[in-house]
């Protein structure tokens, strides 16, 4: 592992995520912005104030490049992501793009044993999914979490019925690691087990029904055997929301509770494993997986977070709610991304991937298609053209490169732009002329 305990950057998570170790991390939980359109801004007066962050999503917020690098890794995922943009909107296709190369790499450093639950809410939760198991396999979806957020009814239901939840999406690898959880039982249920054994151990008797007789009929069920109810995905309990006057509260926007993160902990991590938040916002994760003697590793591109995690900690630390007391001076805050150790032949990488960055970036700025033709291709039938040739002294500038189909190819070979596009041209004044032929 090449990210150590307590360690917070305040970076955009991509370089972070790009420069850590592979299969190093037991768990992720990551509440992105959920392309709502709104810019969400920190109450004045909060501890939390100036802090926000936009979820509004536009051409600049995606690299050419990114296009090519799905494309040419999960060719079903690059068809995904364009359908959304005719299905949805352009703002879905941009979105959707920025959190698959980020998903990518959270894929790739979680260990075998590794969980992650992706925070959404029902606005992109249905295509985030299918970037999930584009990623993850269909084998790796575990559940869709519907956790009940506010508390009372919502008042947006007069033209349809308020939405009250956000979504958990939890996949996992193959051996991924799982405590099953259990609510306590409510208190009528407890009084069931009103008989005392000679231990003083309370029990009740099992009830009439299916299997009764079979089980030799007063059978005894003992309340300190009975773990609870299990917790299935519906997470709805007062216990899980933040109340508007929770001491919880930092103002922050779209705080999460910690009483949710360490369900989430609980279940999908053991002490002494390795968590990540890689949008931490106030450190919800950060804070929970300290009360819960879990390391942790934060990252958000505001500011602020580094002020309010540090606000967060020690305050928490003072009030004894941490699994054993921290100084500030154990956490590091940085911008600097961290160097992989575990990348073999890093040269050969180097040089295989200056080509491939060229392409990915050519395949978004093309958007998928020949430059030649204009027709739509995977990228791996497009390849490298140099527009002046290279015997012409045409250079390796990206300026000067395009990507071309295997027919538009062999059409241009070593010569000019302009021989191509005119046999193009002569190609379809022809197939016209066949084609008035057949009318007449
Ligand atoms: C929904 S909030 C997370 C709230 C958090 N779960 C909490 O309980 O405080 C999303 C966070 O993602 C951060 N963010 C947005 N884009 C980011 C990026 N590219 N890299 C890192 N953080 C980002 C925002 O600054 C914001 O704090
Ligand atoms: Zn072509």
């Amino acid at each position: 592992m090449n990210v150590s305990n307590r360690t917070l950057f305040i970076s955009d998570n991509l370089p972070i995520l790009r420069g850590i170790d592979s299969e190093t991390i037991d768990l992720i939980y990551l509440d992105p912005p959920f392309n709502t359109k709104r810019q969400y801004k920190a109450p004045i007066g909060s501890p939390a104030e100036g802090a926000s962050f936009k979820d509004i999503w536009t051409d600049s917020d995606i690299k050419h490049q990114w296009h090519g690098e799905i494309a040419e890794t999960h060719a079903e995922l690059y068809q995904v992501i364009q359908a959304s943009e005719a299905i949805y909107d352009k703002s879905m296709r941009i979105y959707l793009t920025a959190m698959a190369v980020r998903l990518f790499e959270m894929q790739r450093i979680l260990k075998p044993t590794g969980s992650i639950y992706l925070h959404c809410d029902p606005t992109a939760s249905h295509y985030l999914k299918l970037v999930m198991d584009s990623l993850f396999g269909k084998n790796g979806f575990r559940n869709e979490i519907a956790w009940n957020k506010y508390i009372g009814r919502k008042n947006n239901a007069r033209k349809k019925f308020g939405t009250q939840q956000d979504i958990l999406l939890y996949y996992a690898k193959k051996s991924a690691l799982f405590n099953p959880q259990y609510e306590p039982l409510s208190e009528s249920a407890v009084k069931e087990y009103r008989h005392k054994d000679e231990n003083g151990r309370r029990y009740r008797y099992a009830r009439r029904g299916k299997g009764y007789e079979s089980i030799g009929g007063k059978r005894k069920i003992y309340l300190d055997e009975n773990l609870g109810i299990a917790i299935g995905t519906l997470w709805v309990s007062k216990d899980l929301q933040l109340g508007q006057s929770s001491g919880e509260r930092t103002g922050y926007p779209t705080q999460k509770p910690l009483a949710l993160l360490e369900r989430i902990i609980k279940a999908s991590s053991n002490e002494g494993d390795i968590v990540l938040d890689p949008f931490c916002g106030c450190a919800t994760a950060c804070v929970a997986a300290e009360r819960l003697n879990r390391q942790w590793v934060g990252i958000d591109i505001s500011p602020s977070a580094e002020t309010i995690t540090k606000i967060r900690l020690e305050e928490a630390s003072e009030q004894g709610q941490l699994f054993s007391p921290i100084q500030m001076s154990d956490v590091t805050v940085t911008k600097q991304a961290p160097i992989r150790t575990d990348a073999s032949d890093t040269a050969k990488q180097r040089t295989l991937s200056s080509y491939r960055t060229h392409k990915n970036e050519l395949y978004g700025r093309q958007e998928g298609h020949c430059n030649g033709c204009g027709l739509h291709f995977r990228i791996r039938n497009l390849t490298i053209d140099h527009i002046k040739p290279q015997i012409k002294e045409g250079t390796d500038h990206i300026g000067n490169l395009q990507l071309l189909c295997g027919s538009c190819n062999s059409i241009k070979g070593d010569r000019p732009q302009e021989y191509l596009y005119q046999r193009l041209e002569e190609q379809e004044r022809a197939l016209k002329e066949k084609l008035r032929g057949y009318e007449t």
